[in-house]
């Protein structure tokens, strides 16, 4: 049995595909059926009953809100068998609820697992973000510059015209400025109405998904979740906490963030090794969503370790009763 200082990653990461598949699974009756809050509930609830098979002591440090908010994988809880390696897991059950309400593309579930003390406990406030893919020096984009200079900058690197470059970012009135001066640059644009998660995981594959760089506000705890998945597929993240009043800075502080106005690296969000798995709900770029055939559900998921760098794609067949 492992002890409480060995993270066997390699031993966990099976573990961690069934949870993300279970509450996949779950969700899956839900697709297209107008209830967001349902398809929550069923990914929350298969997510926490696999992941308390799992042999860790894990504590939730990105979860379903804070404890009085939330019923279950509430931020403090602690889950898994009670044996094992003491862990940190931030999960996002359903990441694109209303995406899944609306049968629209690109919900996943997804969870991250790393070794106690290793993720950033960010709060539920927003994150600015900017990510791009691996292959780039250090620092060749970054959050001081504007949008426009981001993407000159990573065109020079990549020895391609700003018109070769395409950007993602999430269909938002408080993103328009940002839009706007993007065109000037006359890079493509890929509008996402939700699901930044999947956002900033298409850079790390440039190739398949066509989209070069991230950038604009999301949740923050999304923003740990993206940078677990690009620590382990190769990439640059980086990732400021916005406020917008003082109960969201309280949160901050009460989260033990000391520094308000950090810009944080992918790696100052995930400070260790960490094990990622994401299951597709609805079809999208980054993995198919579940589909039905007569007797049998399949779903697709994606796992990886930072460790070896390895990405698994696995397809699960599981009949339906
Ligand atoms: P949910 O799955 O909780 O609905 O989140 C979807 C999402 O699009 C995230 O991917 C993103 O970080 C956040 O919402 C953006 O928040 P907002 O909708 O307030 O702009």
């Amino acid at each position: 049995m492992a002890d409480s200082h060995d993270f066997n990653d390699r031993m966990l990461s099976l573990g961690l595909a069934r949870v993300s598949e279970a509450a996949a699974l779950a969700s899956a009756k839900l697709i297209g059926r107008g209830d967001e809050k349902a398809a929550d509930q069923a990914a929350v609830n298969a997510m926490r009953d696999q992941l308390n098979q799992l042999e860790i002591r894990g504590t939730v440090v990105i979860g379903e809100g804070e404890r009085d908010e939330a019923p279950m994988l509430y931020i403090g809880e602690e889950v898994g068998a009670g044996t094992g390696p003491e862990v940190d897991i931030a999960l996002d059950p359903l990441e694109g609820t209303t995406l899944t309400a609306k049968d629209m593309p690109n919900a996943l579930t997804v969870i991250a697992m790393a070794p106690r003390g290793t993720l950033l406990h960010a709060p539920d406030v927003y994150m600015e973000k900017l990510a791009i893919g691996p292959g780039f020096k250090p620092g060749t984009v970054t959050l001081a510059m504007s949008p426009a200079e981001r993407v000159s900058a990573l065109a020079s690197a990549k020895g391609c015209s700003t018109e070769d470059i395409t950007v993602c970012v999430l269909e938002r009135p408080r993103h328009e400025e940002m839009i706007a001066e993007l065109r000037t640059t006359g890079c493509a644009i890929r509008l996402i109405t939700d699901g930044d998660v999947a956002g900033v995981i298409h850079c790390a594959e440039a190739e398949r998904t066509g989209i070069d760089m991230y950038m604009g506000s999301g949740g923050a705890p999304e923003g740990v979740l993206a940078a677990a998945a690009l620590k382990c597929m190769g990439g640059q993240m980086f990732g400021k906490l916005l406020f917008r009043n003082d109960d969201e800075r309280g949160r901050a502080k009460k989260a033990g963030i000391k520094n308000l106005d950090r810009v944080y690296t992918r790696d100052d969000m995930v400070t260790a090794e960490v094990i990622f798995a994401a299951t597709g709900v609805t079809d999208g770029s980054i993995l198919p969503g579940i589909k039905r055939e007569p007797g049998h559900l399949t779903a697709e998921t994606i796992l990886m370790r930072s460790k070896t760098g390895s990405v698994r794609r696995m397809s699960y067949r599981n009949p339906t009763k």
